[in-house]
């Protein structure tokens, strides 16, 4: 699969203890009436226990220039710590990265066996973004668009 290009994103949720995050590719749209969206999450992923918790995710598309901070979400580090020093909002219950090019607020249908993972459903609640280049995962790196030939 490192041979797919991917986008980049975070998936996110939101509870008591505060907003969780794990940077994730394995995430697609699935459908588009009704507009539904997927993401696929480690069964050992803390983000995953949120995701339950709150019944509603969040998908940020990561920009170009947002590589570290991918490599800070695909981390164990507590998820304050994640959190720290990145600019985020929480709308429709969910946080979401300012500056992504696009972010996508869902409410939880099901998360359904995916061995290893869960696969989790949701049907979008609001979008928007702030456009521009999208960041790319490409033969296990991550790069700028115009550096994929
Ligand atoms: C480029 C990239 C893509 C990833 N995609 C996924 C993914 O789709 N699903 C997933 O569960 N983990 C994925 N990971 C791994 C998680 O980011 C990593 O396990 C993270 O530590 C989980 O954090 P959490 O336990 O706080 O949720 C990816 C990591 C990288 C670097």
């Amino acid at each position: 699969m490192a041979r797919l290009p991917t986008g980049v994103t975070i998936v996110s949720a939101t509870g008591a203890e505060g907003p969780a995050g794990a940077t994730a590719n394995a995430v697609t749209s699935l459908s588009l009436e009704p507009p539904l969206m997927l993401a696929c999450l480690d069964r050992g992923s803390r983000t995953l226990t949120r995701v339950r918790e709150a019944g509603r995710f969040g998908i940020s598309v990561l920009g170009a220039d947002q590589a570290e901070l991918a490599r800070g979400f695909a981390t164990k580090a507590p998820q304050s710590e994640k959190f720290r020093d990145v600019s985020h909002v929480e709308r429709e219950g969910v946080p979401l990265i300012n500056g992504a090019v696009a972010w996508i607020a869902c409410r939880l249908l099901g998360l359904h066996d995916g061995g290893d993972h869960e696969i989790a459903v949701g049907e979008i609640l609001d979008l928007g973004g702030d456009g521009g280049d999208p960041l790319v995962f490409f033969g296990g790196e991550y790069r700028p668009l115009d550096a994929i030939r």
